[in-house]
């Protein structure tokens, strides 16, 4: 049994790069032919690539997918610590869980992802959730197959979590969601360490991928006719610092760009990392989708301090200036926390003159929440939730108004569109334009999900454009 630790998980030296192929072990192949699972996905984007691994590995197992958790054999709940509600949500699953268990007996029920990473929920199951028959780490997740094993096997409950990173292992056999678009790991963890930020503790420290590898996956989608790739990563930007001494983020982008999969997304960028030279590389190659996100968290340089976030409002606005000016028709989006401790309805005020400056195409607004652990966590927080509530309905007023602003001023234009689904009136559809719109269109032509196509704008809505496909 591996317990999490928060000590071990915060210290920063270097590991030495180790990467390993993964194993299968064929003991445990096909062994649970005839059981299904039901996996549950919180979180983020990583959470949902990860759960994509987890599907194939217990697919290896012999488990099959069903979509309701009442008719599973296995339940997984593949978590997320980013905020309070996050926990919430998947204790609440639990509770709901247990009395399914009373019921059934011989159902396994498991826990994995950031949640697992953290300490205390861990000792909340070890002594409150006996009956959670696993648990697993983000670091521990290629170890899928024989924690299963062993804890049907046993009968026993299994804790495994490493507290720190541990090797880069390749080959993870993935079960992709759609057969058109794809998600990439570039780089893992974080090393930013914002302080209201629990990343760091529960991904690790950053590391990047072989570049050789990244290419070798990006190159297998394009054979097999995927039309868009997203390059995953708690700060991408930072991709190759840990293991390369003259190859960044920039680099690969621009490699990744050459092998001609129509579409290229990358996320999350950190402002700090930035560099002109990926600009430079956005703005050169038509497959690199004109959208950054690009969080910003406060608009008050004071907060960003006490957030860590190395930047000013200043130095933060010279880059958005940069690449709005740089990179044709891009659309920036951005997080935003209000209600960081400390934070005064002044530096809030910052905040809001920072967004209409900005006029974000998208935005993620949060109402700050402790972390346990974090250093934010132990600052005084004297502002009222009420409050904290308040400002959070008058910053989306404003960004809701931006959204708006910017997406009727694409009525006439016409967009490309990667088409996503069909929608169920007859002859609608949706997708995502290059600039990430959600765009709901009609056809009179037959289409299929991962086709591209152009749309001509006739409507604005705040979250999304109507359109009609171009002749
Ligand atoms: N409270 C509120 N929001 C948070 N985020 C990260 N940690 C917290 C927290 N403790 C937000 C940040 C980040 C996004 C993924 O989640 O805005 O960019
Ligand atoms: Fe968290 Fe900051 Fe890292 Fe983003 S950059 S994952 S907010 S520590």
């Amino acid at each position: 049994m591996h317990l999490p630790d928060y000590k071990e998980a915060r210290k920063r030296d270097i590991r030495p790069y180790h990467r390993v192929e993964f194993q299968f072990d064929d003991k445990v192949k096909n062994k649970y032919q005839g059981k299904t699972f039901y996996l549950k996905t919180y979180g983020c984007q990583m959470n949902e690539h990860d759960s994509e691994n987890i599907e194939a590995l217990l697919e290896f197992l012999g488990f099959a997918k069903v979509d309701d958790y009442t008719a599973a054999d296995l339940v997984l709940l593949n978590t997320c610590s980013i905020r309070e509600n996050a926990h919430n949500k998947a204790f609440g699953m639990l509770g709901r869980l247990k009395h399914l268990k009373q019921e059934k007996k011989d159902l396994i029920v498991g826990l994995c992802g950031c949640m697992a990473q953290e300490a205390s929920v861990v000792d909340t199951i070890l002594q409150d959730y006996r009956w959670v028959n696993f648990v697993f780490g983000t670091h521990n997740m290629y170890q899928l197959p024989e924690i299963i094993d062993k804890a049907i096997e046993e009968n026993k409950q299994q804790i495994e979590v490493f507290s720190r990173e541990g090797d880069l292992v390749e080959g993870v056999p993935v079960r992709r969601v759609n057969d058109y678009k794809a998600y990439v790991n570039i780089i893992y963890g974080c090393n930013k360490f914002c302080t209201y930020c629990i990343v760091p503790y529960t991904r690790g420290r950053e590391r990047s991928r072989l570049k050789e590898d990244v290419l070798k996956e990006v190159q297998e989608l394009v054979r097999d006719g995927y039309k868009e790739v997203t390059l995953l990563g708690q700060n991408v930007n930072a991709y190759g610092k840990d293991i390369y001494d003259d190859y960044t983020m920039a680099n690969l982008l621009e490699d990744v760009a050459k092998m001609g999969i129509p579409r290229i997304r990358f996320t999350t960028s950190h402002p700090w990392d930035f560099t002109d030279e990926m600009i430079d590389v956005i703005a050169k190659y038509d497959n690199i989708m004109p959208s950054v996100h690009l969080p910003v968290q406060s608009g008050s340089s004071r907060i960003l301090k006490l957030m860590g976030r190395r930047y000013t409002k200043e130095s933060y606005l010279e880059l958005f200036h940069k690449i709005k000016n740089k990179v044709p028709r891009v659309s920036i989006s951005t997080d935003i926390i209000v209600g960081f401790p400390g934070e005064t309805e002044e530096d809030f005020l910052e905040t809001l003159d920072l967004v209409r400056e900005c006029q974000y195409d998208n935005a993620f607004t949060f109402i700050f929440s402790k972390r346990e652990g974090t250093p934010a966590c132990r600052l005084a927080d004297p502002v009222p939730l009420k409050e904290k509530e308040e400002r959070l309905q008058r910053l989306n007023e404003v960004v809701n108004h931006y959204f708006l602003e910017n997406n009727k001023r694409l009525v006439g234009c016409e967009l490309e569109v990667l088409v996503e689904g069909i929608s169920d009136k007859k002859h609608m559809y949706y997708g995502y334009s290059d600039t990430n719109k959600l765009i709901n269109f009609s056809s009179e032509k037959e289409l299929k999900p991962g086709d591209i196509l152009m749309v001509k704008i006739v409507d604005a809505k705040t979250w999304s454009l109507d359109g009609e496909m171009v002749e």
